[in-house]
């Protein structure tokens, strides 16, 4: 592990969340197939990672494959699934002496069973870490999250009026995490893309032109710094200005 930050533990995110965006462009700018975007995309996943555990970050969560990121052609969704495996293959135990405790978030019915079967071992390996939470949006959307849980809420019985914004949350697959509090988009897109559009009510958003591959420990720990000077008021308003 390398060196911590020094920002008052009030002053850093608990949980960060990231839009790993820009592989594509990173490697046509380097006159390489996309893929190799992505495989330079995982190795820098390695490094945020671990930044993560150093800046005492308790919850990472990564958009690695969305719902809609099946339109891509078959060759790139096939080398994403791969390199999906590959991560679990590699890294697993590495991941779980460090005390990462990984999970999933979105749907794994439609991942091949192979597929399926690494990722729910790797949820249970690890499953009683705490050293840093490690959430893996794989095949994930917020929208389809929102109507498995509207689903499931059903399905329970729950009477119209017993529902509430703590019981939906409690439904989502982030059940029983704190909401993000920074959220990282990489290579400057200015929109959501259907990460997280529940949890992310109150988050604060850091904005880079950065390509993902590219977005080092520094910067990373620009974007941590950033959000300790942010003010948050969840709607409400500074006590200063109380009459
Ligand atoms: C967006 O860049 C990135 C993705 C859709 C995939 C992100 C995946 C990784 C970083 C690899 C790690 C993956 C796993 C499974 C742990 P883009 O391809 O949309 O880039 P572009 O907008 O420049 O085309």
């Amino acid at each position: 592990m390398g060196e911590t930050l020094n920002i008052p533990p009030e002053e850093t995110p608990r949980h960060v969340a990231i839009i790993m965006d820009g592989n594509g462009r990173w490697a046509l700018s380097r006159g390489k197939p996309r893929l190799a975007g992505h495989r330079a995309g995982t190795e820098n996943l390695r490094r945020i990672i671990r930044a993560s555990a150093d800046f005492n970050v308790e919850y990472l969560t990564i958009y690695a494959f969305s719902t809609e990121n099946w339109r891509r052609p078959p060759a790139e969704v096939q080398g994403l699934m791969h390199i999906m495996e590959d991560v679990i293959d590699r890294e697993l135990n590495e991941l779980n002496d460090e005390g990462v405790r990984l999970r999933h978030l979105g749907r794994l019915d439609k991942l091949a069973p192979k597929l399926r079967k690494k990722v729910r071992h790797a949820v249970e390996l690890t499953k009683e870490n705490n050293r840093l939470n490690l959430n893996i949006a794989f095949n994930y959307g917020g929208r389809d999250e929102i109507v498995y849980a509207v689903q499931n809420i059903i399905r329970a019985g729950v009477k119209a009026d017993d529902v509430t914004v703590e019981m939906m949350s409690n439904y989502l697959f982030t059940a029983g995490m704190p909401d993000p509090d920074l959220i990282i988009r990489t290579s400057g897109e200015l929109r959501t893309s259907n990460f997280l559009i529940w949890q992310s009510a109150y988050s604060e958003w850091y904005i880079t032109p950065t390509y993902w591959p590219d977005f080092d420990r520094e910067e990373y720990a620009k974007a941590l710094k950033t959000f300790g000077q942010r003010d948050r008021r969840y709607g409400g308003i500074d006590e200063k200005y109380y009459e």
